[in-house]
């Protein structure tokens, strides 16, 4: 399994008090140290964590391909292109949102994403969208020529937490899923299976498939059993335990969780 680390989280806490450290970059180095793959980072339009200058300086000094998270805007997509990562993976982006909520309707935006994708095309940059996993999503991704998809493991976090989390039962609530351990259960294994129907039919049509999203050391167990995943972009959970054992630890571990 591949491991890319989201590392946009080291920025929050440099933004936290307007300062110069953490630095994102220092972090490239050693998520390769660790034996993770991939750096994940997300240039949002609000800029609220990573900045244009920390993605040129990590795009340029990465020992590891970068994959840049970025809205389908047109201006945006210009100054991801013109940054020349390794990938560019396109995700729905709301200014209100804490993060990035549900995959991006590759349906309502097929004009635009099929526009982007020969732009990409032409640049050489891999291409891939963050879908939820449904069956139309894999298609429509089909018809965009995508390289890969990356399957939002959000709701099957949101349910895993609301059963087995120890933090308040509100924080992860869904209100529609507000239901007891039994049909939470039911749920999860839903959810599981979306996200195994997906993998197979992306695999089927020669389609790449990552997963991210709300992944932790406990719930990507699940995950890592579905054929066909061949990465997983994972920030949160690494981070915060970095602050605990290092970054170094926190991603030697999740890789030992994901092998
Ligand atoms: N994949 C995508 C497309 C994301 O937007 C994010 C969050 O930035 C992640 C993976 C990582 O999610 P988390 O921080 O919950 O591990």
């Amino acid at each position: 399994m591949l491991l890319g680390v989201n590392i946009d989280h080291i920025a929050v806490l440099r933004e936290a008090r307007k300062i110069n450290d953490p630095d994102p970059l220092d972090a490239v180095s050693l998520v390769k140290r660790a034996g993770a793959d991939q750096i994940t980072i997300h240039l949002r339009e609000d800029r609220r964590h990573i900045n244009d200058y920390d993605a040129a300086r990590i795009i340029e000094n990465s020992p590891l391909p970068v994959n840049m998270e970025c809205a389908i805007d047109k201006q945006m997509i210009d100054i991801v292109t013109k940054l020349n990562p390794h990938r560019i993976t396109l995700v729905p982006e709301k200014r209100e949102e804490v993060t990035t909520e549900g995959g991006l309707d590759l349906i309502k935006n097929f004009a635009r994403i099929e526009e982007i994708s020969k732009e990409l095309k032409k640049a050489a940059i891999e291409l891939s969208v963050f879908i939820d996993p449904s069956m139309y999503q894999v298609k429509m991704a089909k018809s965009l020529d995508v390289d890969w998809i990356e399957l939002h493991t959000g709701t099957y976090a949101n349910i895993y937490a609301m059963l087995f989390s120890n933090l308040s039962y509100t924080k992860h609530s869904i209100k529609e899923l507000e239901l007891d351990r039994h049909s939470l259960h039911v749920k999860l294994q839903e959810s599981l299976k979306e996200l195994k129907d997906a993998a197979f039919e992306a695999h089927k049509i020669g389609i790449k498939v990552a997963a991210g999203h709300g992944l932790n050391y406990q719930n990507v167990q699940n995950i890592i059993q579905i054929p066909h995943i061949k990465e997983l972009n994972i920030g949160q959970s690494i981070i915060a335990r970095s602050v605990f054992t290092g970054l170094e630890n926190a991603i030697k571990e999740m890789r030992e969780a994901i092998r």
